[in-house]
């Protein structure tokens, strides 16, 4: 897959070479039809998105179809919950879709985890939303998985939509605690199947920020992959032929690490989720240890924090939410090699850490009482 710069019209000539040869993923329609259906489908820089569908509308979706909205698409939104739909549509502009057709962008945020396990991932009600959208939505659409996946959904879901719309995994960092700082619109990673499938996501998107491949200027930066400038803005004005685009195109004036491949994007996700368990983990063990040896815990890690490349954290009530567990696990699921050994470990350190809590508090109660 090709990221560098490309100049003049050079369509064609990306959309063959689709995916790199080192894709392991099962490409029996690409294959077959690549060029038939990227010369058919591609990417067209004059593309205006403007009608957009959230599917999932939880905690982040939610939020996607705020900041979406006050972007100036026309929105929609989707759920299976009739709760979520409402909460939507009195909280933000959206409008409920009555079904799947005539939408240019489908953005999808819906749970992959077990309904009934938070801890446990699981991507089937995504992949009965690929169906459906392949079923019904036009063909040239953008489709974009924000929910946090395992390693090859993203292909499995290009496969589904037979490659008649565009698919790019631009997966979330959004933090509800720090949503001003750690919002919708932070610096993302995005992967495309394809590399018309990226252009697509970057235009959509808005702000190429890959600095190894962007030129800056005063007035903005050059796309890479468009080899169109963006604006301060976030307006494109040529197309790869170096015509006028005189309607400016709308973006969500995101910035976006693009990379080659989509597994990247996919990988990211989940790896900076089990990054962090590992360093909660360690705080969690160093607690433990100090209990062991009636050392004061908060008085080592002050001290140990004055370096300037140490940063133990606070372990808390444990490692909980529905993310750092479930992604940790699909992280260690989605690899073909043996379970990483240290994860492992450190998820044996959290159950180890929650006992002792478990076993203090109703010390501490008993003793109340
Ligand atoms: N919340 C966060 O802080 C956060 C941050 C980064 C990534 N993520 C990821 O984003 C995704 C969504 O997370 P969330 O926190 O919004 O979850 P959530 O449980 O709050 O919301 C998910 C929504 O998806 C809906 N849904 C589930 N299956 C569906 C289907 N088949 N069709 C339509 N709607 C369906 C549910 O009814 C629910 O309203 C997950 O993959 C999560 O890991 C979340």
């Amino acid at each position: 897959m090709i990221l560098s710069s490309t100049t003049g019209s050079n369509q064609e000539r990306i959309c063959s070479n689709i995916l790199s040869p080192r894709s392991t993923f099962s490409n029996s329609i690409i294959n077959s039809t690549e060029d038939e259906l990227c010369t058919k489908y591609k990417y067209n820089t004059n593309t205006q998105f403007n009608k957009v569908l959230i599917i999932g509308l939880g905690q982040l979706g939610l939020t996607v179809a705020r900041y979406v909205t006050e972007k100036g698409f026309d929105t929609y939104g989707f759920d299976i919950s009739n709760q979520a739909i409402e909460r939507a549509e009195k909280t933000t502009a959206v409008k409920k879709a009555i079904n799947f057709g005539e939408f240019d962008v489908y953005i999808i945020c819906v749970s992959t985890h077990k309904p009934d396990d938070l801890f446990s991932p699981q991507i089937d009600g995504l992949l009965s939303i690929a169906e459906k959208i392949s079923r019904e939505a036009k063909d040239g659409a953008l489709v974009s998985i924000e929910s946090t996946i395992p390693n090859g959904t993203s292909k499995k879901v290009f496969e589904m939509l037979s490659h008649r719309l565009h698919v790019v995994h631009a997966p979330h960092r959004w933090y509800a605690a720090e949503e001003k700082e750690h919002g919708v619109n932070q610096l993302r990673v995005i992967g495309g199947v394809c590399d018309c499938c990226l252009k697509a996501g970057l235009q959509f998107y808005g702000l190429n920020n890959d600095t190894t491949n962007t030129t800056n200027t005063t007035i903005g930066i050059t796309n890479p992959i468009t080899s169109n400038s963006i604006d301060g803005n976030n307006n494109n004005y040529d197309d790869n032929n170096g015509n006028e685009n005189k309607d400016k195109q709308k973006s969500l004036g995101i910035p976006m690490h693009p990379v080659s491949e989509v597994e990247i994007a996919e990988t990211t996700k989940i790896v900076e989720n089990a990054h962090r368990y590992l360093q909660i983990a360690f705080a969690e063990d160093l607690y433990l240890y100090c209990q062991a040896n009636d050392i004061n815990f908060p008085e080592l890690r002050d001290a140990l924090n004055t370096k300037w490349n140490v940063n133990i954290l606070e372990p808390r009530e444990g490692i909980g939410g529905h993310c750092l567990p479930k992604d940790t696990k699909m992280f260690l699921q989605s690899s073909n090699r043996n379970n990483s050994k240290i994860l492992t470990a450190a998820m044996d350190v959290d159950e180890d850490y929650k006992r002792f809590r478990a076993k203090l508090e109703k010390q501490i109660k008993s003793a109340t009482y």
